[in-house]
């Protein structure tokens, strides 16, 4: 019993003295070439933390820097003599502390080098005052909160939407709603032109404020929500989701019909012959036409069903594609989830992505905005209509920027789009990943990225994000997206169905 107490009062001891020297590790940070920097720090009360904002003071001269890793780290401090309990021997042992270490870099402030520098968690007005400072001369756009400075916005730099985007995040992540909340940002706040596809139907109510939206935000917001017009297959009128067959490329119109340029020539060579001449393309043209491929064609057309798709629009005037370049239209919605079938879906999609990458030399400039792109132009198509959307997306991905088309695309699953279009993004909002392999997936293609920070997408709770790129010119930040101002179409399937009895 006296034996068990006196070991106990060792190893009080041994506790003891540990946790002093570990109380006592300073927080101290050095730098060799000015930008980046090294530090150490106790793990009690730890406060630095992957992406948040230290300040390093080197006796008077004061940086701003952003923490990019910490990890554990353990050292061998020595020995430790226990005092003898009870006339028993003394103990020696060796004595392993744990403290903080990590990295980061320099943001604002003198570029020498530094040793032992005092480092400390940067208070909010300090993290303002230098965002406020950096602010480029383009509009920027306030997504939110800085997840680790809370009470300071996070800025993106309208301008950056100049390049390829890419959202990723596992289902739930939050990834539709705040694509919301950048779109709804740069309507407001940019005169930048949109086009939406809109698979799950979640942007038809684009246009509409929401009741508990801020007043302020939502009084600028109505204005430029007068320029979304919303195309979907169950509208009466103008709006109605329509296409012409003399429209569709070719190319889409032969996939509509499973063509193949080798396999079926004849029927092929017709298509194109009568898609080239002056007359729509009916049916009873094709039947009455007295070419034996045209009436085989005819036939196909109307076994496949194409003929009764609900987005032709015969003797209805205009279609969809007016919208793309009329400059009194913002942003046009292509509601592809009000369509029937999943071949209208990729028949518009080619349709509309055929369309702006041919009149690519109109120099518009529009952001193509893709949610569910791994269902739009996926890598792997199962069809020949996918196929067709797919070219087109990796076409736009690697050329289109010069002619002012611009992609953000969105999607659950990195590795489910061409990694043509992947690699030509210049801007990442990465929102929760759970599964390792997309991580590291995402690691691999946006390699501009801090991997520590990329890592810290497992963590983040719906609604928080890692932005990079030539839209976070700053510096890569984590955030928390603000509130919608207007409101969510598709909603999530309500669980009424568990309401306590
Ligand atoms: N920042 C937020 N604030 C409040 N609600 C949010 C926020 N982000 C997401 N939600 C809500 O969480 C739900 C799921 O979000 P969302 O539909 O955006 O996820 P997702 O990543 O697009 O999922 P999926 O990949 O399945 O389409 C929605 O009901 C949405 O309203
Ligand atoms: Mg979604």
């Amino acid at each position: 019993m006296g034996g068990k107490s006196a070991v106990g009062s060792q190893l009080d001891t041994f506790r003891e003295t540990r946790r002093d020297i570990e109380a006592s590790v300073l927080p101290l940070a050095t730098s060799v070439d000015g930008r980046r920097f090294s530090f150490q720090a106790s793990l009690h009360g730890l406060e630095l933390q992957a992406g948040g904002y230290a300040v390093l003071d080197d006796g008077g001269t004061r940086r701003l820097g952003q923490v990019l890793s910490v990890e554990l780290h353990q050292q061998l401090a020595g020995e430790l003599t226990l005092p003898s309990a009870a006339g028993g021997p003394e103990t020696r042992t060796e004595l392993q502390i744990r403290a903080a270490q990590g990295e980061g870099i320099i943001v604002d402030g003198s570029s020498a080098p530094f040793h032992d520098a005092l480092i400390r968690p940067a208070t909010g007005s300090e993290v303002l005052e230098w965002q406020q400072r950096e602010t480029g001369p383009h509009a920027q756009l306030i997504l939110g909160e800085l997840a680790l400075a809370p009470g300071v916005p996070c800025l993106a730099d309208a301008a950056g939407f100049n390049r390829h985007t890419f959202l990723c995040g596992q289902s739930g992540s939050g990834k539709t709603y705040s694509l919301g909340v950048i779109l709804e940002r740069l309507l407001t706040e940019t005169d930048l032109r949109m086009v939406i596809f809109d698979p799950n139907s979640d942007f038809t109510r684009l246009s509409e404020v929401r009741a508990d939206a801020d007043p302020a935000l939502a009084a600028r917001f109505r204005e430029a929500a007068r320029g979304v017009a919303v195309y979907s297959a169950g509208a009466q009128g103008e709006r109605r989701l329509r296409l012409h067959a003399v429209e569709v490329e070719p190319a889409a119109q032969a996939a509509a019909l499973r063509l193949d340029p080798i396999a079926d020539r004849e029927e092929y060579a017709a298509l194109a012959g009568l898609l080239a001449g002056q007359d729509p393309l009916t049916i009873e043209a094709l039947t009455t036409s007295g070419l034996p491929e045209a009436a085989r064609l005819g036939l196909r057309i109307k076994n496949l069903g194409v003929d009764r798709y609900s987005v032709w629009a015969p003797g209805e005037s205009g279609s969809v594609l007016d919208a793309l370049h009329d400059q009194s239209v913002r942003c046009v919605v292509i509601d592809l989830g009000s369509l029937p079938s999943r071949e209208e879906q990729s028949l518009t999609a080619a349709a509309v992505l055929g369309d702006l990458w041919r009149r690519r030399q109109e120099r518009d400039p529009v952001l193509i905005v893709i949610d569910e792109a791994h269902n739009v132009c996926p890598a792997e198509p199962q069809d020949a209509l996918s196929a067709v959307a797919t070219e087109h997306a990796i076409r736009i991905a690697a050329e289109g920027r010069k002619f002012g088309l611009y992609l953000l695309l969105s999607t659950q699953r990195p590795q489910k789009i061409p990694e043509n279009v992947l690699s030509q993004a210049d801007n990442l909002v990465l929102m929760r990943l759970n599964s390792l392999a997309d991580a590291a997936f995402a690691q691999a293609v946006f390699s501009f990225v801090p991997p520590s920070l990329i890592e810290r997408s497992a963590t983040f709770r719906q609604g928080e994000a890692l932005i990079a790129g030539k839209i976070s010119p700053r510096q890569p930040a984590l955030l928390r997206f603000g509130a919608r101002i207007s409101q969510e179409g598709g909603a999530d399937v309500p669980v009424t169905w568990a309401a306590p009895r």
